[in-house]
C-alpha cells in the first residue's frame, strides 16, 4: 500500500531548486511559499506550493495522512557534509592548552592531536564505536541533519580503518540520518611510518584503498594536505589513485597554511575541497570554474581562533559554497548546527538566503546527492524540517539556538511530536 502524506498550511517553505551545486549569485534564489503545503508518496515529494494548489492536485484525501503545519516554516533537511564522528576518548588537555595560546599543528608534531585520537580508537571495541556512533547521530538528528558524511582516518592501519568503516556503515544501517562514508586514512602519517609519508601512501593505496572499494565501505577518499601532514605531491598522488579505483575526491585543503590544497582539488575534480581558510586567490578562481564545492567550516575556525574562510569572497567570485559541522575530539568538538549558521551568517558574511543554501543543497552536492536531497522538489526524497518560527530567517536571526521542532526523512516523521 502507498503511503500519502499532506502536509498543509506551513506559513513558509523556503528552499533552494536544482538538482546540483547553486554556485555565485544562484546561492541567493530561494523559493518562499506562503500557506505552502508538500505531498508526499512513498517517501518521495510529489507536488510542492501553496496548500489550495497541492490540495487540488491530490484530490481524493482518502488514505491520506494530513499535518497542519500552521505557524510553522519548512526547509529541507540540513546536510552536514564533512564530519568525522566516529573516534574513541577525547582530548580535552589539547583544547585548554589551546587557550593558553599552544597551536595546532605544534601539538600535532608532539605526538599529540590526530595521533591521540588514533591510540583511543584503537582501544575501542566495534560495538563501543558503533554504540557512540549512534548517540552523536541522535545528536545531529535533533538539529535538524538528515544526512551526515562520515570520515575514518582516526585508525590509519588497516584493521582500525575498517572497523571506523564497519561501525559508520552499521549506523548508517540503524539509524534515520543518512550516512556517506568516507576513507580518510590520509589524516596523519602513524608512527610506523614516520619520516616515510611516501611509504604510507604506497600502502594506502596498494594495501587499504582495494580492500575499502572490495567491501563498498566509502564513497569518497579524503586526504589531510597540509604543511608537515601530506604535501600536494603525496595528497595528489593518493587522490590519483584513488580516483583510478573509483572514489569521489575530497580534500581538507588550505586549512592552516596555504600550500595549493585549493589547486589541486580543482585540478583533479574534486567533489569538494574543505576548510580553505587559506586558500589564494588563484585556488578561489580554480574552484569557481572546476566544479569543486568549497565546504567552509565556520566552528574550526571558531574553535581554533583562526580568520574564517572568506566565504563572501568566494561566492562573489562564482563559487559554490557548502556549510558543515567538521566535527571531531580535536579542532572543532562542537556538532552544533545552529552555531554554523549563525557564523556563517554573522561573520562569514553570507545572506540568509546563501546560508541555507549552503547547509542544504550545496551540501547535497558535496556528498554527491543532490539529484536526490537538498530541496524540496517533486521527485526528491522527503527530508525536511519544521522549524518553530513561520519565517526560515530564525535560523539566524535567533543565533545559536536550535529551532528544529520535527524532522522528517524519508517522508517520515523521525524526530519531535507531532504539532
Ligand atoms: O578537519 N584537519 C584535520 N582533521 C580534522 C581535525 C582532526 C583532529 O584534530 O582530530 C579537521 O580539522
Ligand atoms: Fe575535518
Amino acid at each position: 500500500m502507498v503511503t500519502r502524506i499532506l502536509i498543509e498550511h506551513a506559513s513558509q517553505i523556503a528552499t533552494p531548486r536544482g538538482r546540483s551545486a547553486r554556485r555565485g549569485s544562484e546561492m541567493r534564489q530561494i523559493q518562499e511559499i506562503a500557506d505552502g503545503a508538500i505531498y508526499i508518496e512513498d517517501g518521495i515529494i510529489k507536488e510542492v506550493g501553496p496548500t489550495d494548489q497541492v490540495t487540488a492536485a491530490v484530490g481524493d484525501l482518502q488514505g491520506v495522512e494530513v499535518v497542519n503545519a500552521a505557524g510553522h516554516s519548512i526547509v529541507p533537511g540540513f546536510v552536514d557534509s564533512h564530519t568525522h564522528y566516529i573516534f574513541g576518548g577525547y582530548r580535552p588537555e589539547e583544547f585548554l592548552a589551546r587557550l593558553e595560546g599552544a597551536g595546532y599543528l605544534e601539538i600535532m608534531k608532539m605526538g599529540g592531536g590526530i595521533q591521540s585520537t588514533v591510540n583511543a580508537t584503537k582501544a575501542c571495541s566495534e560495538q563501543e564505536l558503533y554504540r557512540l556512533g549512534l548517540q552523536r547521530l541522535d545528536e545531529m538528528l535533533a538539529q535538524g541533519v538528515t544526512t551526515m558524511e562520515g570520515k575514518s582516518g582516526y585508525g590509519l592501519d588497516l584493521d582500525c580503518e575498517l572497523k571506523q568503516l564497519r561501525a559508520m556503515q552499521q549506523t548508517d544501517r540503524d539509524h534515520p540520518v543518512e550516512v556517506v562514508p568516507t576513507y580518510l586514512g590520509g589524516h596523519a602519517v602513524p608512527p610506523e611510518y614516520r619520516g616515510d609519508p611516501d611509504g604510507y601512501v604506497d600502502f594506502m593505496i596498494k594495501e587499504v584503498l582495494p580492500r575499502v572499494k572490495e567491501l563498498g565501505l566509502a564513497t569518497f577518499c579524503d586526504v589531510f594536505c597540509e604543511d608537515s601532514v601530506f604535501s600536494i605531491e603525496q595528497s595528489r598522488r593518493l587522490l590519483r589513485a584513488a580516483q583510478e579505483m573509483g572514489f569521489g575526491l575530497k580534500m581538507h585543503a588550505d586549512e592552516i597554511v596555504s600550500l595549493g590544497g585549493a589547486e589541486l582539488a580543482a585540478e583533479l575534480g574534486a567533489v569538494s575541497a574543505d576548510h580553505l581558510l587559506m586558500a589564494s586567490d588563484l585556488g578561489i578562481a580554480k574552484l569557481a570554474g572546476a566544479g569543486t564545492v568549497a565546504t567552509l567550516l565556520p566552528s574550526t575556525a571558531f574553535c581554533l581562533a583562526h580568520p574564517y574562510a572568506p566565504g563572501r569572497k568566494m561566492i562573489d567570485a562564482g563559487c559554490a559554497v557548502a556549510l558543515a559541522s567538521d566535527y571531531n575530539p580535536g579542532s572543532c568538538f562542537t556538532n552544533s548546527i545552529p552555531l554554523i549558521l549563525a557564523l556563517a551568517g554573522i561573520h562569514m558574511h553570507l545572506s540568509i538566503e546563501e546560508v541555507l543554501t549552503g547547509a542544504t543543497l550545496n551540501g547535497a552536492a558535496a556528498v554527491g546527492r543532490a539529484d536526490r536531497i537538498g530541496s524540496l522538489e517533486p521527485g526528491k526524497q522527503a527530508d525536511f524540517l519544521l522549524l518553530r518560527y513561520p519565517d526560515y530567517r530564525f535560523l539566524v536571526y535567533h543565533s545559536g539556538v536550535n529551532i528544529v521542532e520535527q524532522v522528517y526523512k524519508k517522508g517520515r516523521l523521525v524526530y519531535g511530536g507531532r504539532p
